[in-house]
């Protein structure tokens, strides 16, 4: 879209967005990943900044992405570097937003030495749970301040995509909740997004096939009409 065509309805308006995924060490070479490319988190920051917001995006490991013009960039690598960060730039902002994929689990403790292959089977690699950021920053919310959760579902035997999607905003307590369909080459490592767009009020709204930063814009058009900046 383009940005003298958009409305500059976040004037001032602080916003925090996490983007990419997390990658958490097993040695000084090697990681625990995930396939987030980045490209929803860019495109909620980029579409904020045209709107007129001051926008921090913390962005963990993403595919080769140009800054957002008017963005303040923050890169980190581990879901604890993004906690951080997250908690830091959301003590100053209106609107938080994850976006950012983070891992569900680091390794206990990761190798000081680059871990070497010998004659036998390697032991097996011991995992811990990563805190739930987007939780604590719920926990932590402010007054008026606004928290959004993003959910890749992929619907299983015992709910679907948008089933999962209503479980997962009462359980994280955000004020939103952007809920993808994931799977059959969708949502991760392409252009297109489709899903709903859940609100703790118990609102649904569906967001059509179309690019990220539609998404973007549709989320930012449901925050500016329900909140006042
Ligand atoms: N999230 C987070 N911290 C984590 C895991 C997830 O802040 N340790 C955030 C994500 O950025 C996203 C939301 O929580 O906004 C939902 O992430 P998701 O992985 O779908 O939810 P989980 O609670 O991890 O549940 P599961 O992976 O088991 O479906
Ligand atoms: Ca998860």
């Amino acid at each position: 879209e383009r940005a003298d065509a958009l409305p500059r309805d976040l004037e001032g308006v602080r916003v925090a967005v996490s983007a990419g995924g997390t990658r958490e060490p097993l040695d000084p070479v090697r990681y625990l990943g995930n396939r987030s490319s980045g490209r929803q988190g860019f495109a909620l920051a980029r579409v904020a900044a045209q709107r007129g917001a001051r926008v921090t995006l913390v962005a963990a490991h993403t595919a080769d992405l140009g800054t957002p013009a008017g963005v303040d960039l923050v890169r980190v690598g581990t879901a604890e570097q993004l906690r951080e960060a997250m908690h830091a730039a959301a003590a100053e902002a209106d609107v938080v937003v994850m976006a950012a994929a983070v891992a569900d689990f680091r390794p206990v403790a990761p190798a000081e030495h680059k871990i070497k292959k010998s004659d036998r089977d390697p032991d097996p690699v011991a995992l811990t749970r990563n805190p739930d950021i987007l939780a604590e920053l719920v926990a932590a919310r402010r007054p008026g301040q606004v928290v959004v959760g993003f959910a890749a579902e992929t619907g299983d035997a015992e709910a679907g995509v948008l089933e999962h999607g209503r479980a997962k905003l009462k359980r994280k307590g955000c004020d939103w909740l952007v809920v993808n369909a994931v799977g059959d080459g969708r949502a991760f490592e392409v252009e297109d997004n489709a899903g709903w767009l859940l609100s703790a009020g118990g609102s649904e709204t569906p967001i059509p096939h179309g690019s990220k930063a539609h998404l973007a814009s549709a989320l930012w058009d449901a925050v500016v009409r329900t909140s006042n900046f």
